[in-house]
């Protein structure tokens, strides 16, 4: 994403004030620039536009309610990550806040977190088989999924028209606990019409290992959605739709069909509302991408940093989804929702989310 977009769009996001919905201001207030403690925040990458938004929003709101705040970003390299979160804990931070890149990686770094009274807190993503993480804040994530496919359910009139119909699946890195969920909700609407046979998946690429895409790099979406063109709908042969897990993955999707097919447009799903795939949906490229409000997810995540350094007990609406291997984190799920050509200016311009020129 361009610099000076990614700027306007991180100013609007820090600027709007907070939706009602899952997040609310965090209850602590202290003048910005008190202390109430240290709180590290490691977010996985600066390259997908809605991890500077997360980012911006948990530095604003935590400071709002009196943190000092340690935010780091790792370039989705796991090794960055795990040196900036003992940085974090040798440097005084109390509670750890992180959007991991690898779930699984963070067991040892997070054990001396543990052993040093240092909290954890997963962020959006589920961080694995380690017993240090106290809360796990996200969206829905399963929901995320079922909202794919029931999009794509509708948009076809499964349960009515004759089809068949052909589709294709791309998903999220395997090392994202959230991408299985994502496929999970998705495949779990459309799984009946491909075994009777109403969706086709030409490419025979359907099970989670043959359909994750490493990093949800536009980059891996576009080259495979390039092989499956060249190999099975070269000819003229009609794609339907594409059950894309993100919007980076829905992005690569596309640039794939613009460049190498000629048929009529497939409806396209996606998540995060990026600048771009918004400006696709308005286009008519994308048909529509989840919009996950990264204002309400910090404001919920605040709520579990005051709870801690308080040693209260924090809301949470969920306690039997996200076991990570050590047993079940209690969770706050945000609700997601869909957008779509019809409802963006209201979900996202209404809101503050974005402002009309940034989609222009
Ligand atoms: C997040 C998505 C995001 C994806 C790629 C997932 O864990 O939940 O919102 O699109 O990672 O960064």
């Amino acid at each position: 994403m361009k610099k000076k977009l990614l700027s306007a769009v991180l100013a609007t996001a820090m600027a709007a004030s907070l939706l009602a919905g899952c997040g609310s201001a965090a209850s602590t207030q202290t003048s910005s620039g008190s202390s109430n403690g240290k709180v590290g925040v490691a977010m996985p990458t600066k390259d997908l536009q809605r991890w500077n938004q997360d980012g911006a929003n948990m530095e604003k709101q935590l400071k709002e309610a009196g943190y000092e705040v340690d935010l780091q970003y790792a370039s989705n390299d796991i090794a960055t990550q795990v040196s900036q979160i003992e940085n974090m804990i040798s440097s005084g931070s109390k509670v750890l806040v992180i959007a991991s890149i690898d779930g699984d990686s963070l067991g040892t770094v997070l054990a001396q977190a543990k052993e040093q009274g240092v909290k954890v807190i997963a962020y959006d993503r589920l961080i694995m088989n380690s017993d240090a993480v106290s809360y796990y804040a996200t969206f829905d994530n399963y929901m995320v999924g079922t909202k794919q496919g029931e999009y794509i359910k509708q948009q076809l009139d499964l349960d009515n028209a004759a089809g068949p119909f052909n589709l294709e699946i791309f998903t999220g890195d395997p090392g994202d606990n959230n991408a299985r969920f994502f496929y999970g909700g998705a495949v779990d609407v459309l799984k009946p019409y491909i075994d009777s046979g109403k969706l086709v998946v030409k490419s025979g690429q359907v099970d989670f290992d043959n359909v994750a895409t490493a990093n949800w790099s536009t980059e891996n979406a576009q080259s495979r959605m390039d092989a499956i063109i060249s190999a099975n709908y070269a000819d003229g042969t009609k794609l339907d739709a594409v059950l894309c897990s993100n919007d980076s993955t829905a992005l690569g999707v596309t640039n794939s069909l613009e460049a190498n097919y000629t048929g009529d447009w497939p409806i396209i799903t996606g998540q995060d509302c990026d600048v771009a795939n918004v400006k696709n949906m308005i286009a008519g490229k994308q048909s529509m991408s989840i919009f996950k409000d990264t204002r309400d997810l910090a404001a919920q995540t605040v709520k579990m940093v005051d709870a801690i350094m308080k040693g209260t007990e924090a809301p949470v609406n969920d306690t039997k989804t996200y076991d990570n291997g050590t047993g079940i984190i209690p969770s706050y799920l945000c609700e997601p929702v869909f957008a779509d050509v019809n409802n963006y200016k209201q979900l996202l311009i209404d809101s503050g989310y974005y402002t009309e020129d940034q989609l222009k």
